[in-house]
């Protein structure tokens, strides 16, 4: 298992992360792709979205995420993140969940050092991402009550700010119980989390904890 100050060493070796950007994304790790599939250091695949960028070190159970820098649509209404870097909301978010006791629906984002002046992330790792048929499987197999209190939940008015996917609350439901998928509801209503829960940015860890990757948000 690599250690996170490897895997930092790597990325800071092959990539520019001041300039990332997903426009460019697949430009700007080319060399770390190349260096991979060369042996030169251990196998790692790339990932991106509209804010970040995903180096996925094969033999981790972390990832390493870089925010792009000068993001033109902040979020809003935090309160001590700068604004741009949307790694750091999600660790302001996370230390909030855990106040608020519902982190267990986050994977933990903190932040692990800086790579020329570039802030630089680690997050727990979680798989089966946007894997709609796995997410499926789990809605089809599911009791009819946990199927009703999902459909009960989406059209509540806690999911008119929140926008839970019928595909994440099945699972979701079935995980955690009813209760605590409204409380999660009411806590990212509270701290104006947006409107990004789709399979997309849900998954589970290797023990088989299901969770967002992604919860900083888009355009506040
Ligand atoms: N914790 C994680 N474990 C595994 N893959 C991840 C993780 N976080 C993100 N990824 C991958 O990177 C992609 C982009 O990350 P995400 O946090 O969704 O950023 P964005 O805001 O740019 O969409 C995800 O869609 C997923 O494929
Ligand atoms: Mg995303």
């Amino acid at each position: 298992m690599i250690s996170i100050q490897e895997a930092i060493g790597y990325v800071e070796q092959y990539v520019r992360v001041e300039i990332l950007h997903e426009r460019n994304f697949s430009v700007e790790v080319d060399a770390l792709l190349t260096a991979s599939l060369a042996g030169l250091i251990p196998s790692v695949q790339v990932a991106s979205g509209c804010t970040k960028g995903v180096f996925i070190f094969t033999d981790a159970d972390f990832v390493i995420k870089v925010p792009y820098r000068g993001y033109k649509d902040p979020f809003t209404n935090s309160e001590s993140a700068s604004g741009w870097d949307y790694c750091e909301r999600e660790e302001e978010l996370y230390i909030a969940a855990e106040k608020f006791g519902v982190s267990q629906f986050l994977a933990r984002t903190w932040r692990v050092g800086e790579i020329n002046n570039h802030p630089v992330y680690a997050q727990e790792r979680i798989t089966e991402i946007g894997h709609f048929y796995v997410w499926d499987d789990i809605y089809y197999a599911a009791p009819q009550k946990v199927v009703n209190q999902a459909d009960k939940f989406s059209q509540s008015p806690i999911n008119d700010k929140t926008g839970f996917f019928p595909t994440v609350l099945v699972p979701m439901i079935s995980a955690y119980g009813y209760r605590a998928c409204q409380k999660f509801a009411r806590f990212c209503k509270q701290m104006n989390v947006g409107t990004d829960w789709h399979y997309g940015n849900f998954g589970m860890t290797f023990d088989g904890n299901i969770m967002f990757c992604d919860y900083s948000g888009y355009r506040g």
